[in-house]
């Protein structure tokens, strides 16, 4: 069910931790699971991600995913950043099972959050960043149960 790359990351997440007097923090969840996942990002003067670490009360495919997207982002500079999507980070993993996909996007908005927390402390802005959400099904219609 998961690839070798996927157990891999649970098994021996990279980045795991956090980091002092972050440039950036950013803290997402998953109302519907419950799972949260925290991104730290420390950016130079030059706008390149020195180190990233991440913290997760999350799934298998969460932590996987998360460690996936620091590996991606970091050294690459705020732009590239901006490019590590879910869909990259699941390619990078050879794929995710369809019910697991909602977990890589913990991953994906929390770094866009630490970025706009970034942004926001410096004055700047980054091109194509939105807001970020605090829960990654905020925004969406109420979906009607099924018992
Ligand atoms: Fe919640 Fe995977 S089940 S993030």
């Amino acid at each position: 069910m998961y690839s070798e790359k996927v157990m891999d990351h649970f098994q021996h997440p990279r980045n795991m931790g956090e980091i002092e007097g972050a440039s950036g923090v950013g803290t997402v969840g998953n109302a519907k699971c419950g799972d949260i996942m925290r991104i730290y990002l420390d950016i130079d003067e030059n706008q390149i991600i020195q180190d990233v670490k991440f913290k997760t009360f999350g799934c298998g495919a969460a932590v996987a995913t998360s460690s996936m997207a620091t590996e991606l982002v970091k050294g690459k500079n705020i732009k590239e950043a901006m490019q590590v999507t879910n869909k990259a980070v699941m390619e990078a993993l050879d794929g995710l099972p369809p019910v697991k996909v909602h977990c890589s996007l913990l991953a994906e908005e929390a770094i866009h959050a630490a970025l706009w927390d970034y942004a926001e402390k410096n004055g700047i802005k980054i091109e194509g960043l939105e807001k970020p959400k605090s829960d990654i099904h905020e925004g969406e219609e109420e979906e009607e149960e099924e018992y």
